[in-house]
């Protein structure tokens, strides 16, 4: 089975092949338009897309040996994502397979990010726990098998993801802000600021990070009125360890509730170091799963990935899904 799969759920044009669960070929093209704009402009990643697309195609067949003609199913993102940037790839897919008289599959990113970890881990097994944190979400789940899914806490206000952009913003860093603020707290003391951790002392698995953000602005507003000298890789280090202290933190609260001890992080912001290196230190006791951080951003690998085993048990109707932004996981 050779399966071609399609994101473009935001801002990266990605697509994969996949056959017999190995990633043949995969290329992201991360649109940097947007940095000069700190931020994704909707409009703008769907031109993008139109534009990319089909030559980030053409180049992952070549580049996997593989001809249309060979292609059993084409599987992409229908949502959550922007609904431009996601028509783009839905309407492209459709497209193409109806040209080849093959299907096409309408994925869920979310399940993509979280089966993503069984490309390099198919030893991977049920039940398992999941911590997604990307740009639109701060999630933990509860995997029990394919379809199966609890989800036992979220953020209540903003994403992860967001905190990271919003914060490099404030700090005057690059976007996208989590690498930019990874890489600028490197040789910062992460003790040096006292930044909030919302809900640390309650049992209930929820986040919030908007009180971050703003504990961040007001904090830049004191220092800058006070004149104070600071260094910026100090705050970009306490930040940092702000965020990766709490996800640690409640999912070590949700391993204690649930009794399930193998973990696996999915989403962009799980590439971030500084929290893989946390939640090794706070569940030394449990098998943590890191997917490589090339399958933890967006990517096209984790579509084709998830397109071929939906393939494999005929599950998914062809061709009558919608896109749906704000499509959910369902429980
Ligand atoms: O999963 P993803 O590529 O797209 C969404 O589905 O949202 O996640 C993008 C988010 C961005 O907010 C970006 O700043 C963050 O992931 N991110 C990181 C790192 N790499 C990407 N955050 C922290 N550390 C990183 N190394
Ligand atoms: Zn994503």
């Amino acid at each position: 089975m050779i399966v071609l799969g399609i994101e473009t759920s935001c801002d990266e044009t990605a697509s994969a092949i996949c056959r017999e669960g190995k990633i043949l070929s995969s290329i992201t093209w991360a649109q940097s338009i947007h940095e000069q704009f700190g931020g994704v402009v909707p409009e703008m990643a769907s031109r993008e897309h139109e534009k990319y697309l089909s030559t980030t195609v053409r180049h992952v067949l070549e580049q996997a040996d593989v001809t249309c003609n060979e292609l059993d199913a084409v599987a992409v993102t229908r949502g959550p994502g922007l609904m431009g940037a996601l028509l783009t790839g839905v309407n492209f897919a459709r497209g193409l397979s109806q040209g080849l008289g093959i299907r096409c599959l309408g994925i869920n990113h979310i399940e993509a990010h979280i089966f993503a970890n069984f490309i390099a881990c198919p030893e991977l097994e049920y039940p398992f726990l999941c911590l997604l944190v990307s740009g639109g979400h701060t999630q933990i789940w509860q995997v029990n098998d394919l379809g199966k899914y609890s989800l036992l806490g979220e953020t209540r206000d903003d994403a992860v993801g967001e905190a990271f952009d919003k914060g490099a913003r404030l700090l005057g860093l690059a976007f996208p802000g989590g690498p930019a603020i990874e890489t600028a707290a490197l040789k910062g003391d992460e003790h040096a600021v006292a930044f909030p951790q919302a809900f640390r002392k309650s049992n209930e698995i929820e986040f919030s990070f908007s009180g971050l953000k703003t504990a961040l602005r007001y904090y830049l507003e004191k220092i800058a009125k006070n004149k104070t000298k600071v260094v910026l890789s100090d705050i970009a280090a306490s930040y940092q360890r702000s965020i990766v202290e709490i996800l640690a933190k409640k999912l070590q609260q949700a391993v204690k509730k649930s009794s399930i001890k193998t973990i696996v992080l999915a989403g962009g912001v799980a590439a971030n170091k500084r929290l893989r290196m946390e939640v090794q230190e706070v569940l030394s006791d449990c098998t943590l799963f890191f997917p490589e951080s090339k399958y933890c951003t967006d990517n096209g690998a984790m579509v084709a990935f998830l397109g071929e085993i939906y393939m494999n048990i005929n599950s998914l109707s062809s061709d009558t899904f919608t896109t749906a932004p704000n499509l959910s996981l369902k429980n």
